[in-house]
């Protein structure tokens, strides 16, 4: 099954994907993970991502639309893939189609999360990700059992850069401008379903499953 999760800045789309994978058995691709871990690498795509995400804006597409392309002809993904981050404007959704399209391959289902913005912003400045495993916490919402340190590898706990005060605004606004003309891209292809991002976890991860017909 290939999926693409779309939404906002915080709506929940890593946490989301990583279960949502393992439910379904299929890897979760996230472009924000990619770059990031270029950056970490300090590779020529890191440093040019850099100065953009830094910014709240979006990488642009002649950096990015190769990396993605290479990525979804990795082994792991012959039997699909979610997508978390990509595609995030019409034009990549575009490429993305004519890249599936020349491997005789289609999208299944789109998920759009809808969360308020007041949640997204309250979401967006609570969060800790671990500089080990990448995984995500939330100091109040999802804390991790000991303060700065994570659950699962014990790594130290960071405030990712993109996520201070002035950065979340401009990613909320770019994601308004530049992403939600994706929703109306996919709905007329009616592969598109919204899905209601507020609740406990488990709450969503239904929801998610009831859109996809349950496939497990
Ligand atoms: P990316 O990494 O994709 O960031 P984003 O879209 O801004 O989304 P986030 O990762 O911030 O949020 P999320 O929706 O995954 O929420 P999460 O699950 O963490 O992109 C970063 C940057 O990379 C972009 O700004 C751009 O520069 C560049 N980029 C990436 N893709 C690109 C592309 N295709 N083209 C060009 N540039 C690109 O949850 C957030 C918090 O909420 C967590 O603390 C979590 O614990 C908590 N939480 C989650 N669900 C719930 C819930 N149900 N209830 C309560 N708390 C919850």
């Amino acid at each position: 099954m290939r999926l693409v999760l779309m939404g906002a800045p915080g709506s929940g789309k890593g946490t989301q994907a990583k279960v949502l994978g393992k439910r379904i058995k299929v890897p979760h691709i996230s472009s924000g993970d990619i770059l990031r871990e270029s950056i970490r690498r300090n590779s020529a795509l890191g440093v040019e991502a850099k100065t953009y995400m830094d910014r709240g804006e979006l990488v642009p597409d002649e950096v990015l639309l190769g990396v993605m392309e290479e990525r979804l002809q990795e082994s792991d993904c012959g039997h699909g893939y979610i997508l978390d981050g990509f595609p995030r404007t019409v034009p990549q959704a575009e490429a993305f189609r004519t890249m599936l399209a020349n491997h005789a391959a289609h999208l299944d289902h789109v998920l759009w999360l809808q969360v308020p913005t007041v949640e997204l912003v309250r979401r967006l400045s609570g969060r800790r990700t671990c500089k080990e495993c990448g995984s995500s916490y939330h100091l109040s919402l999802d804390p991790p059992k000991k303060s700065g340190v994570c659950d699962k590898c014990g790594g130290q706990l960071i405030q990712r850069d993109d996520d201070s005060e002035e950065t979340i605004v401009a990613r909320l606004t770019v994601y308004e401008k530049q992403t939600t003309p994706l929703a109306e891209f996919y709905r007329a292809q009616h592969l598109l379903s919204e899905i209601n991002g507020v609740g406990s976890l488990d709450d969503v991860l239904e929801r998610m499953l009831g859109a996809i017909g349950g496939n497990a």
